[in-house]
C-alpha cells in the first residue's frame, strides 16, 4: 500500500511501479525517411549540442525527478554520476523542500559530480500567494540555485497536478509576472510536467526574458495518474475520479514541440521520450535536445551503472538513426525528411 506521508517517495514508487502513461506513443508517429546511401561513417557522427551556453556530448537531459526525502540522495547521485560520465545535462526535482531544510543533501549531492549542465527547479504556483502558504521570494530561488550550483533554473508549470491533488496550489494568477521578475535576476527556463505547452502559452512566455522551454508534453508520465493512485490509497473518491478523468489530459509532446517552435527559443522535447529514435524524431521536429524522466527512473533507483547503460542505449540508438538518415551532425538531422502519422497527425489537422 502506498503511504501518503511522504509525497516525494510516493511519486517515485508510483512512477516506478504503476501505469502512469496514457499508453499511446506519440513519438512513434514521427517517421524519418531512410537513406540507403548515407555516405557518413558512424564513428564520425557528431552528436554534440549546445544549450544554455553548455556543450552536451549528445542532445539529452535527464529532467527533474526528485529531492527532499532520504531515498532521493541515492537517486540524484546515480543520475548525476551517469550524466557526468556521459556528458549530458540533468535537473533536480522541486527544491522547495531543500531550501526549507528538508534533506538538502539529496539535492546538493549533484555538486559531487562534473555534470555539464545542472538545472534547478521551483514551481510556478509557489511564486504566487497560495492561501495559507508562503510564496517563494527571488532570494529563495537564488538559494535554490546555490544549493546545487545550478547553471539555469527551471520554473515548472504543473497545474494539472495541483488541480487533481488534495490541497493543491490552484492560484494561477500572477505566475507570468513572477517568472518575468525572476528572469531579471537569474537564467530561467520554463517547463511543463507532462501536459505540454501550447502555441499561445509559448507566445505569452517568449518575451519575458526566459532562455528556453521544456515542453514536457502528454504521452509519458501523467501527474493526473500519479495523483489518482495517491487519492485511491487515501480513499478519496473525489480526487480518484478526477485523476481518472484527466488521466490523458494535455497536448501530445510532439504537437507541443511544434506549437512551441513559434517562440524561437531553444526547446527541450520531453514527455514520453523512451529511446534514441524518439530523440532523433524530436530533433527533426525542431528540438535543441530531448528530455527523459520516467525512462531512467527504475535504473536510477538501482545504480549509476544501470543509468549509464540505459542512457548509452539511447545514445547508440540516436547514432544509428543519424547514420540511417545520412546525418553527420544534429543540424543535418534537424532538416531530415520526415512524415507525421497517426494520432499526432490528427491533432495537427483538427485545429
Ligand atoms: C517521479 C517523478 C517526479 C517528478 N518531479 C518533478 C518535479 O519535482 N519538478 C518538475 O519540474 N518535474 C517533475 N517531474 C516531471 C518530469 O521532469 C517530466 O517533465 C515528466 O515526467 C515528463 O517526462 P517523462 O514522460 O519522460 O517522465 C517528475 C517526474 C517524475 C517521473
Amino acid at each position: 500500500m502506498i503511504s501518503i506521508k511522504n509525497r516525494k517517495a510516493d511519486h517515485i514508487n508510483i512512477c516506478a511501479n504503476e501505469r502512469v502513461a496514457p499508453g499511446y506513443c506519440y513519438w512513434n508517429d514521427i517517421r524519418l525517411f531512410h537513406n540507403a546511401l548515407p555516405e557518413v561513417n558512424a564513428d564520425d557522427i557528431d552528436m554534440s549540442c549546445h544549450i544554455f551556453g553548455k556543450r552536451l556530448e549528445f542532445p539529452l537531459i535527464v529532467t527533474a525527478i526528485t529531492g527532499g526525502f532520504d531515498g532521493a540522495v541515492k537517486i540524484n547521485s546515480n543520475i548525476a554520476e551517469a550524466c557526468a560520465e556521459l556528458g549530458i545535462g540533468m535537473g533536480v526535482g522541486s527544491e522547495r523542500a531543500g531550501i526549507n531544510g528538508v534533506h538538502p543533501e539529496s539535492y546538493s549531492v549533484v555538486k559531487e559530480y562534473d555534470v555539464p549542465l545542472v538545472i534547478g527547479n521551483v514551481g510556478a504556483p509557489q511564486l504566487v500567494d497560495q492561501k495559507s502558504k508562503d510564496k517563494f521570494s527571488n532570494d529563495m530561488v537564488g538559494q535554490a540555485m546555490d544549493l546545487i550550483d545550478a547553471d539555469i533554473m527551471a520554473v515548472h508549470l504543473n497545474f494539472l497536478q495541483e488541480v487533481v491533488q488534495p490541497e493543491g496550489d490552484t492560484n494561477a494568477e500572477g505566475c507570468r509576472d513572477a517568472i518575468r521578475g525572476l528572469a531579471l535576476e537569474y537564467p530561467i527556463l520554463v517547463k511543463e510536467t507532462g501536459a505540454g505547452i501550447s502555441r499561445d502559452v509559448a507566445i505569452r512566455i517568449k518575451g519575458i526574458g526566459i532562455q528556453g522551454i521544456d515542453v514536457a508534453g502528454m504521452g509519458g508520465t501523467s501527474f493526473s495518474a500519479v495523483e489518482l493512485y495517491r487519492a485511491r490509497d487515501a480513499y478519496d473518491n473525489i480526487r480518484t475520479g478526477m485523476g481518472e478523468t484527466f488521466f490523458d489530459w494535455g497536448i501530445p509532446a510532439p504537437v507541443s514541440l511544434m506549437e512551441a517552435g513559434c517562440s524561437g527559443l531553444p526547446l527541450i522535447a520531453s514527455g514520453g521520450v523512451l529511446n534514441g529514435l524518439h530523440v532523433a524524431n524530436s530533433i527533426a521536429l525542431g528540438a535543441t535536445c530531448a528530455g527523459v524522466a520516467n525512462a531512467i527512473l527504475r535504473e536510477a533507483m538501482v545504480s549509476a551503472e544501470a543509468v549509464i547503460e540505459k542512457l548509452t542505449i539511447i545514445r547508440e540508438e540516436l547514432k544509428a538513426a543519424m547514420l540511417l538518415t545520412g546525418s553527420p551532425d544534429l543540424k543535418t538531422l534537424s532538416k531530415t525528411r520526415h512524415v507525421v502519422l497517426g494520432e499526432t497527425r490528427k491533432w495537427m489537422e483538427s485545429q
